[in-house]
């Protein structure tokens, strides 16, 4: 069997012709997770299409067909999903291997809470020392019984399923994994369970379940659903990754006379908060055409235009409506006149790296000005742009950092480094086909 590269490193010089193309972008990862889950658990065949490839999805499409789940792929994002129902799941014979994904260890983990058997779920190191308690607790509230590192706070996660009581959760952080961990073992729960949150964090488990035939009620940061509702299998396809494109998006914006169409890209409030921050710094948005679903989700076309840059602010509350493009927004900030200020982000320090940790050793080795206090990031405080040299950084493994890291390398002096890029391959896949696509020129070395 062919074994997958293990360390790569990618290199790019600074950018100077102008590039253009139409892109789309494969299938938004939270969503393709969702359609996976949703499409096991309701009744009946499910198919869809334009889902994400990456490492992420493929460790919950393993999983569910560890639990007897039938899913056939007619190519890598073409899926048909045999459901088995709330109840058909089965015991795996392993331990659920999630991987690098936080969202598949905490969403099965709600699921599992409420089945008739006992399951493991492991992580790779990065997701094993990130927090689970923020899931754990809640579902033992509800009655599940959870074994793991520092009361079932890292992974490897041992879930005894159970009957389930419903509960009233009052989340002190927005995130959308544990309130969606929490709303699908509430599909399992006898009575309401309801979720509020301090601040609403992407929506999509909500839309999934409407679109899936489950009656929720929502009543503005609080969502509660009544459990054993049936799923109605459904078939759709998946709306291109905003996270994804995010990056296309910022070389749009710094890459001199770049011309590029984006299409079909995923169009909820709960997640384009990147939109609001470019048009803060000036960006116009131009060929805009929202008119269109994928499923339950809308999906809008767009160009980017794109002046002088302004600095931005950006206030706890808008961040988990951008949290995962905060390393490519810094790699912005440091090319626009005036202080940035990401405030309290915390959440970032328990990603797949601590990223206020990462990408500012990464900006600062390219000569980047930035001062972090506490949890609160400014960029550039002196108020100047900065030059950006090229060097050689490090992406800690962690895909958003890498790929931002190689956006900064575009624009940076000379040449660019970015170690452990491999990790790409969890969100993004075709990444560097689209960089192709577009004309840009990198080398990958792969030690093997
Ligand atoms: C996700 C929610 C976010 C996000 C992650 C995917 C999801 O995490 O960072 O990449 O699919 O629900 P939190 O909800 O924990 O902030």
């Amino acid at each position: 069997m062919k074994k997958a590269p293990m360390i790569q490193s990618v290199s790019v010089h600074k950018v100077s012709t102008p590039v253009s193309g139409a892109l789309s972008f494969s299938g938004d990862k939270s969503l393709s997770h969702r359609a996976i889950m949703f499409g096991a658990l309701a009744e009946g065949k499910s198919s869809f299409t334009n889902v994400l490839s990456g490492e992420d999805c493929v460790c919950t499409r393993k999983a569910f067909e560890a639990m007897g789940v039938t899913i056939e792929a007619e190519s890598p994002e073409t899926l048909t999903v045999w459901g088995k129902g709330l109840g058909g799941l089965r015991a795996s014979a392993t331990a659920l291997d999630c991987g690098n994904s936080g969202t598949s260890m905490r969403l099965l983990s709600g699921i599992l809470a409420g089945q008739s058997f006992e399951s493991t779920l492991t992580g790779d190191p990065s997701l094993s020392s990130r927090p689970m308690r923020r899931v754990t607790d809640y579902l033992k509230q509800m009655g599940a019984v959870i074994e793991g590192r520092d009361n079932a706070n890292y992974a490897p996660l041992k879930i005894k399923g159970q009957r389930l009581s419903p509960i009233d959760a009052k989340l002190t952080v927005s995130s959308a994994q544990v309130k969606s961990a929490i709303l699908l073992a509430g599909l399992y729960a006898k009575g309401c369970t309801s979720v509020t949150e301090p601040v609403l964090s992407r929506d999509h488990t909500e839309n999934f379940m409407e679109y899936f035939g489950v009656k929720i009620k929502r009543e503005g940061l609080r969502v509660s659903v009544e459990g054993g509702q049936k799923l109605e299998a459904r078939s759709f396809p998946i709306a291109g990754d905003v996270s994804s494109a995010a990056f296309f998006m910022a070389m749009a914006v710094l890459l001199p006379g770049a011309s590029i169409e984006f299409k079909s890209v995923l169009n909820n409030p709960s997640r384009t908060g990147i939109f609001e921050v470019l048009k803060r710094m000036g960006v116009v948005f131009g060929n805009w055409n929202d008119g269109k679903m994928a499923g339950p989700e809308k999906v809008v076309d767009f160009s980017l235009n794109a002046q002088k840059l302004k600095a931005f602010e950006i206030k706890k509350e808008e961040l988990p409506s951008l949290i995962d493009e905060v390393p490519i927004l810094m790699v912005l900030a440091t090319q626009a006149e005036g202080v940035s200020v990401i405030h309290d982000a915390d959440e970032l320090r328990v990603k797949e790296s601590d990223r206020i940790e990462t990408m500012t050793t990464g900006l600062r080795k390219m000569g980047a000005d930035i001062r972090v206090e506490k949890n609160t990031i400014y960029i550039n405080p002196n108020g100047k742009k900065t030059l950006l040299r090229g060097t050689e950084v490090d992406s800690f493994k962690d895909h958003r950092v890498a790929m931002s890291l190689v956006v900064a390398g575009m624009i940076a002096k000379g040449e660019s480094g970015v170690k452990d890029t491999h990790c790409i391959n969890t969100s993004f896949p075709t990444f560097f086909d689209l960089l192709s696509r577009l004309g840009i020129v990198y080398k990958v070395d792969t030690i093997k």
